[in-house]
């Protein structure tokens, strides 16, 4: 059994300042670059088209999903679609409500905001937000006490596009001023396949389509991951190999890096560990969980159930959750025998 830290490093290729660097070219620039989530695709060619014959700004948008699925890849795709240019910022970046008042007044007509991480903004910045995206204005107060004033000031015309991967911990208010909301959800391995293949060719890399899907399959539901095995695929494929992407290269490659067969990551696997190995299989309540894996239990919610449940390891009952006999033989362990076997009374 290998020590956390290392199960850590091979199971998570790390994401360093060459891998962000990959992350960026990689980025689709067009709807018709973008792969798989039709639903969100049609929706975003019909408002954005709209908008553009009304000639007004794109509605104020929030997408939400688990990360790397695509969400900041979408908001430049919307500010290079509508033409419009975009300012980036993120909820913790923005620590007082002067901050983004300071960024809302330079705004030209037109551009967008991209909120990352929307759900972490502090509470008065929020506050600031509220009438700058229903009536286009901030409310500034000057000074203090008796002799404190309110400034009122019109801002051009723009549009809010809020990602995050916590859809629970946005407040109501705040939801209900977006135009609209997309949720993006978990890629098939088709569509992983040919994110692959397109990352490939942009990176004049030879892959051969089993030799991609094998890389997909790997993939946790996400592009971002797929692009990171490809990566270390082809690190393998050029050291170990002639640089050709076969099926067998891509197996042996991701082989030598320990990459679990269904994609699931460090946290995926200590989460099942726990429900299987200390509680017998479930079920357990979120909060243990999330307590003995080391995160907030809105975080194991969002961010890792989505992915356990649909890959048909988990599954949600009213008491908690439980472990189905997939999950216990991924772990390399015999389920035990039930009167009412779990997993296949829940899927
Ligand atoms: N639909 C897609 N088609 C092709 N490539 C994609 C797609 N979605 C994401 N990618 C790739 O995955 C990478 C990660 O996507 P992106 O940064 O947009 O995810 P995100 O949802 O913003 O993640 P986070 O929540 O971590 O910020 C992108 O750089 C891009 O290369
Ligand atoms: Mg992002």
């Amino acid at each position: 059994m290998p020590e956390p830290e290392e199960e850590a490093r091979v199971l998570e290729p790390s994401l360093g300042p060459d891998d962000a660097e990959f992350d960026r070219s990689l980025r689709p620039k067009s709807l018709t670059e973008f792969v798989g989530q039709s639903d969100v695709k049609e929706h975003l060619a019909i408002v954005l088209e709209a908008a553009r014959k009304r000639g007004e700004v794109c509605p104020h948008l929030l997408l939400t999903g688990p990360p790397g699925l695509g969400k900041t890849s979408l908001a430049h795709i919307v500010s290079n679609e509508m033409g419009a240019q975009i300012r980036v910022t993120s909820g913790p970046a923005l620590e007082r409500a002067g901050d983004l008042v300071a960024i809302l007044a330079n705004l030209e007509r037109g551009d967008i905001l991209f909120v990352d991480e929307i759900h972490r903004l502090h509470r008065v910045v929020e506050e600031v937000l509220y009438p700058a995206m229903e009536d286009g204005a901030v409310d500034i107060v000057l000074g203090k006490g008796p002799a404190a004033r309110t400034l009122h000031f019109a801002l051009e015309p723009f549009s809010l596009i809020g990602a995050t991967t916590r859809t629970g911990m946005i407040t109501g208010p705040l939801r209900d001023r977006f135009g609209f909301v997309e949720r993006l959800d978990y890629y098939s391995t088709d569509e992983l396949t040919q994110v692959v293949e397109r990352s490939a060719r942009l990176l004049g890399v030879e892959i051969e389509h089993a030799g991609a899907v094998e890389i997909a399959r790997r993939s946790r539901g996400t592009p971002r991951i797929a692009n990171r095995l490809l990566h270390r695929v082809r690190d393998f494929a050029e050291v170990r190999a002639d640089g050709f992407i076969s099926a067998n290269v891509a197996a042996e490659g991701l082989a030598v890096f320990h990459i679990d067969p269904q994609g699931l990551d460090r946290i995926d696997l200590a989460i099942l560990k726990v429900i299987c190995q200390t509680h017998g299989g479930g079920p357990v309540g979120v909060a243990t969980i999330a307590m003995s894996v080391g995160e907030e239990p809105e975080t194991v919610e969002d961010v890792y159930e989505p992915y356990l449940v649909q890959s048909g390891f988990l599954g949600r009952t009213q008491r908690g959750r439980v472990a189905t006999d997939a999950a216990w033989r991924h772990l390399g362990l015999e389920p035990p025998i039930r009167k009412d076997p779990v997993g296949q009374s829940l899927f």
